[in-house]
């Protein structure tokens, strides 16, 4: 692992702890002009002015990054995205467009079952093929932990599949994959009309087999899917199995999602763009992270989630892209800023915050990532701007142009160019 400087950054912005992010502290970040950063060994070992960091330092004993113009910040957690399955689903996006609904293209067979049919019948080396190169894409919008659920399964062996090509993905890629088991994300046609049966096959069958696979349990929890009572069962098995728990609540309609969210302190609850005033503040009472998919509610063209009485009212929210072939075909991050910003009424520090060490929160993964610290992983992106503040006012551009993962240069856009 190398060792590396970034000296001379017109400004540095991170939000700051090892905990997640409530309420009014979303929107404090430390920010500091003419900024350094050293990173040994994976790690951050100094941060601060250019001038305190490099006194004493011999430069040449590390790889050098000048800064000068730019800004650096941590590295992105997109902490919900479904981003290995196979097949497309461009012609149901298009339908939707001309007004057919998600639920009616879903309850007419299409929807995630096509995908379904198509994740089946791809190869384990075909779905790492298409996987890789969206880890690409995300790298270059300064993604360095991306979480990626299982769900185009249903069944025992393509779930796994599913992980599995995670774990490889994992392996050879910068970016830390954290994996998610999804096999509650629709009801398979050998089990229509039998939803308890299927839950009963993943609690006793399922679950097992992807213990140690992966790190969370996840569900669709949804009118007419999984409603509150299976919800409950299978999350509660897959807790006793030692699984981290998500949930996909309140997206299509107020069922009750957020409350169960709250009950079972799960470590997010995502989606909520119907989520009761009841269901927010118990979630906040719960501490369970509240993670917000814009991308989401714009491709579905239904109301954005209510951010701002979240944080208003003390929550940690964060926000991902649930890149997935369906409901929202794409992992832009400066896309989610836009909207965050512009519809949302997030500050561009609270969206900040939200991409970054709520992200992790979300992952529950912020004692050694989502913030710019002494003792976390170096993983810090350097924008193509004097300031954080043309992350919101610079409309869905991506102003990434260098990627350190873990201390390593993985990614740098000048070098797509003759000329700088
Ligand atoms: O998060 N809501 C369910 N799951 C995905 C959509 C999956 C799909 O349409 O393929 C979501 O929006
Ligand atoms: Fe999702």
């Amino acid at each position: 692992m190398s060792n590396i400087i970034i000296k001379n950054a017109t400004q540095l912005a991170t939000p700051v702890g090892d905990s997640k992010r409530c309420g009014s502290e979303m929107s404090e970040l430390l920010v500091i002009e003419d900024a350094a950063l050293i990173i040994e060994d994976g790690k951050i070992v100094k941060v601060g002015k250019t001038s305190d960091v490099l006194n004493g330092v011999d430069e040449v004993n590390y790889e050098v990054i000048d800064a000068t113009g730019k800004t650096i910040m941590p590295g992105f957690v997109d902490s919900h995205t479904h981003f290995v399955f196979g097949g497309y689903r461009d012609d149901e996006f298009n339908k939707r467009l001309m007004g057919v609904s998600y639920m009616e293209i879903m309850n007419a067979g299409g929807g995630i079952k096509s995908t379904v049919k198509a994740t089946h019948e791809e190869s384990h080396d075909q779905l790492m093929n298409t996987g890789r190169q969206r880890l690409n894409s995300m790298l270059s919008f300064g993604v360095t932990t991306v979480e990626g659920k299982s769900g185009y399964g249903l069944d025992i062996e393509t779930e796994l599949k599913q992980l599995d090509v995670m774990e490889d993905l994992n392996k050879e890629h910068p970016i830390d994959i954290v994996k998610t088991y999804m096999a509650a994300h629709d009801i398979p046609e050998e089990y229509k009309g039998r939803t308890s049966e299927f839950v009963d096959f993943i609690i006793e069958k399922g679950l097992d087999t992807a213990v140690g696979k992966a790190v969370f349990c996840d569900i669709f929890t949804e009118k007419n899917v999984f409603e509150i009572e299976d919800s409950r069962r299978l999350l509660l098995a897959a807790k006793e199995k030692g699984f981290k728990l998500k949930m996909h609540a309140d997206e299509i309609v107020q069922l009750g999602g957020s409350e169960l969210a709250a009950e079972l302190k799960t470590v997010s609850a995502d989606h909520l763009l119907k989520a009761s005033d009841q269901g927010i503040k118990d979630m906040i009472e719960a501490g369970t992270v509240m993670t917000l998919l814009p991308s989401t509610a714009f491709s579905l063209k239904e109301p954005y989630a209510r951010a701002r009485f979240m944080i208003d009212n003390g929550a940690a929210v964060a926000l991902g892209s649930d890149f997935n072939p369906g409901s929202c075909h794409t992992n832009s991050i400066p896309l989610m800023i836009a909207l965050a910003t512009i519809y949302m009424k997030m500050s561009v520090e609270e969206t900040i915050t939200a991409l970054t060490l709520n992200g992790a929160a979300a992952l529950d993964m912020t004692s050694d990532r989502g913030s710019l610290e002494i003792g976390k992983i170096g993983d810090v992106i350097i924008l193509n701007a004097p300031s954080y503040k043309h992350l919101s006012y610079t409309i869905a551009v991506n102003l990434v142009e260098k990627v350190i993962k873990a201390g390593e240069l993985v990614y740098d856009k000048t070098l797509a160019f003759d000329i700088n």
